[in-house]
């Protein structure tokens, strides 16, 4: 059976314990809409993972945490592993979304082994890829993408127990996105590339877009084909913007 599309809320360090009454909220808005919904995914800071996971699965939907540490356990102050993410209510977890890769110098090994670890967990990783604004400049975006796929996921990957989001690193919070054709394109050769690489395993495999996602493009971006859902960061912060880019999926 195909997978329905997913939509996630990357809230980043934003929100407070009172957040908790926003899937509610949401499900309020999506309420009466007469449609099939996507999954719905909100991935809060770590210290509100349980409590988002409490109140969004009372309405349906799905929780996550933004990195998990590759190890189960041990001495890694200031860590979480995957499976206390598990632990807590969630199902998903964010792998080397840009920021973290440059904020806090993740490498693909680095976003493999904690993808690795969420699935070992039983969670699902979304695993982040895409070029800066000089590498698409200077026509690399496919190559750099290519090779942190190649690098960043690991050897089973299916359509179960893995999702990709490409986005671009010049299009996160900028209002900045690719044109079109552009994530046409690049959502194409993600799906080539693990068609080559896993088979059948990986049919239908959700590929989200990421990077400026807002409910004037949402409808647009989700109809390109191998486009499986988006991540969305600053519109998932209000449940306003957020339940018009469920609605558009
Ligand atoms: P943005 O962030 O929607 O604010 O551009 C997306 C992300 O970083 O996941």
């Amino acid at each position: 059976m195909a997978l329905k599309p997913l939509i996630a809320a990357n809230w980043k360090m934003h929100g407070r314990q009172d957040w908790a009454s926003k899937p509610g909220y949401l499900a309020g808005l999506l309420a009466g809409q007469g449609r099939t919904l996507p999954d719905v995914l909100f991935c809060p800071p770590a210290l509100y993972v349980q409590s988002l996971a409490a109140a969004a699965s009372q309405h349906g939907f799905y929780v996550g945490a933004q990195h998990c540490h590759p190890a189960e356990s041990g001495a890694h102050t200031g860590d979480i592993s995957a499976g206390m993410i598990k632990d807590c209510g969630a199902e998903y977890v964010i792998a080397g979304h840009s920021e973290r890769r440059a904020d806090h110098g993740e490498t693909d090994a680095d976003v493999r082994a904690q993808s690795e670890a969420a699935q070992k967990a039983g969670i699902v990783p979304i695993i982040c890829v895409g070029e800066s604004r000089a590498q698409r400049e200077a026509g690399e975006a496919e190559a750099v993408v290519g090779l942190q796929l190649a690098q960043s996921v690991p050897d089973e990957a299916t359509a179960q127990t893995i999702v990709i989001a490409y986005e671009p690193i010049w299009a996160i919070g900028t209002g900045l996105v690719p044109s079109l054709d552009d994530i046409q394109a690049m959502h194409g050769f993600i799906r080539a590339q693990l068609d080559a690489r896993f088979g059948p395993a990986a049919a239908g495999l959700r590929i989200l877009y990421g990077g400026s996602v807002k409910p004037a493009n949402a409808q647009d971006i989700l109809a390109i084909s191998n486009v499986g859902g988006a991540l969305v960061g600053g519109a998932s912060l209000e449940m306003e913007s957020f339940a018009q880019i469920v609605l558009a999926a």
